[in-house]
């Protein structure tokens, strides 16, 4: 049964929009985060001494609460999620001209990072069902040019680590999990971020867990793995060497986090785990909501032995049951007010600064047949997504579940 109160006429053929009101922004920071960061500079204005920009106490502390909140281990603090891909990936010292195998979708900077270290970017298809990639679409291109493997944890969702660590494992190529989308998750019972040989994070504003603007960790269990990461994070320096009478030991990028973001990420870190339960929350009412109430969209949610986060939501559409199709359901769904966006195919090796890498090789890659990704396309018709954050009310809820229904009516078989 559509609400009474609800307008039946589409807003998009003229009628009242379920939602006029624009969806609440997040309130990621609050005062705890402005004191730490004044503190700073109340004690550096006293004190004549610099707020430093590496090996600061604030983010040795960080770094330490970081690592236990991931069960023990070793992180170092980074600048961005870019950043810290590329920081786990040198520190694997994959060869010059090596391939790596990156996901077919993620943010281009999970994946550039492979070109920077003078790799072969070289994609795994995704799954047939979703964004992440799988050991069976990894396996297809493995060769013994591999060097690693990049896997990245999309929207929120764990990828099916098992499989992929068995075969990394047996193939001795090591794995990293780019976890920009997925702090706090936990995979069969394991956080995730700890399944790979060495894992990274954004923590730039729009993630779960921030420090800031900009920032991002590196972790590893690898205590050896992890001294190579600070070397790569900070040009060289000879980190856990016992010595180094010539001084930078590898050329690297300046990669370090400074003391004010690390001291808002202490702030935050401890925000975490409630900012986790509220989205799971928010996106398992939802899920229920879309079973109870709609037949052609589900919540895309994790498998029942896992624990996302939702860093979105991401909506299967049936176009079976519709008679129109995803892209004009969702402008239906956006005239009624509610944040969404028809695909996320953000697919790095199909954009223009990979044709250019690739034609600057020596010999120039043509062999495009490695590049061809078939389930990426098939699982984009599939699904279109919705903002999602912590500081949804029922209102919010309620508004989604609402503007869904009135737009599945109109358009039902
Ligand atoms: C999967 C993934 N990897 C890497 C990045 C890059 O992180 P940053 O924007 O912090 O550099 C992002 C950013 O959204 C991402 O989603």
């Amino acid at each position: 049964m559509q609400n009474k109160r609800i307008d039946p006429k589409l807003a998009i053929d003229g009628g009242k929009a379920v939602r006029t009101k624009p969806f609440p922004s997040r309130k990621l920071f609050g005062q705890e985060e402005k004191a730490v960061v004044l503190a700073l500079f109340d004690e550096a204005i006293e004190s004549g001494h610099q707020i430093l920009g590496y090996n600061g106490l604030q983010e040795e502390a960080y770094c330490k609460e970081f690592a236990d909140f991931l069960g023990g281990g070793f992180a170092d603090g980074v600048n961005s999620g870019t950043n810290a891909v590329y920081v786990a990936l040198r520190a694997l010292e994959p060869a010059p001209g090596s391939e790596v195998i990156v996901p077919a979708i993620s943010d281009p900077g999970g994946v550039m990072p492979a070109a920077l270290c003078g790799c072969i970017p070289v994609p795994a298809d995704t799954c047939e069902d979703y964004y992440t990639i799988g050991a069976k679409q990894i396996e297809e291109k493995i060769t013994d040019k591999t060097s690693a493997i990049i896997v990245a944890h999309i929207a929120g969702i764990p990828a099916d680590m098992d499989p992929i660590m068995e075969l990394a494992t047996s193939k001795g190529i090591p794995v990293v999990e780019d976890c920009a989308q997925i702090h706090g998750a936990r995979y069969k019972g394991r956080m995730v971020g700890t399944l790979g040989t060495i894992s990274s994070f954004s923590l730039m504003f729009g993630k779960h867990h921030a420090t800031g603007g900009q920032g991002g960790m590196v972790f590893t269990k690898d205590e050896e793995l992890y001294w190579k990461v600070r070397r790569y994070a900070d040009r060289g320096k000879p980190f856990g060497l016992e010595s180094a009478p010539n001084g930078n030991v590898v050329a690297a990028l300046n990669c370090n986090m400074d003391e004010l973001h690390a001291a808002i990420g202490r702030v935050q870190l401890k925000k975490l785990p409630d900012i986790t339960v509220r989205r799971r929350k928010i996106a398992k009412t939802i899920a229920e909501r879309c079973r109870q109430e709609l037949k052609s969209v589900r919540l895309k949610e994790e498998p029942a032995d896992c624990e996302g986060v939702y860093w979105f939501l991401l909506f299967a559409y049936d176009q079976k049951l519709l008679k129109i199709s995803k892209e004009d359901f969702v402008k239906a769904v956006a005239a009624e007010g509610l944040p969404v966006g028809s695909s996320y195919k953000h697919v790095p090796v199909r954009m223009e600064w990979m044709t250019n890498f690739k034609a600057q090789q020596n010999p120039p890659i043509v062999d495009d047949s490695r590049y061809e990704l078939v389930n990426v396309d098939k699982v984009d018709d599939k699904y279109f997504n919705c903002a999602l954050h912590e500081d949804y009310s029922q209102k919010e809820l309620d508004d989604i579940i609402e503007a869904l229904k009135k737009v599945e009516q109109a358009y039902l078989k």
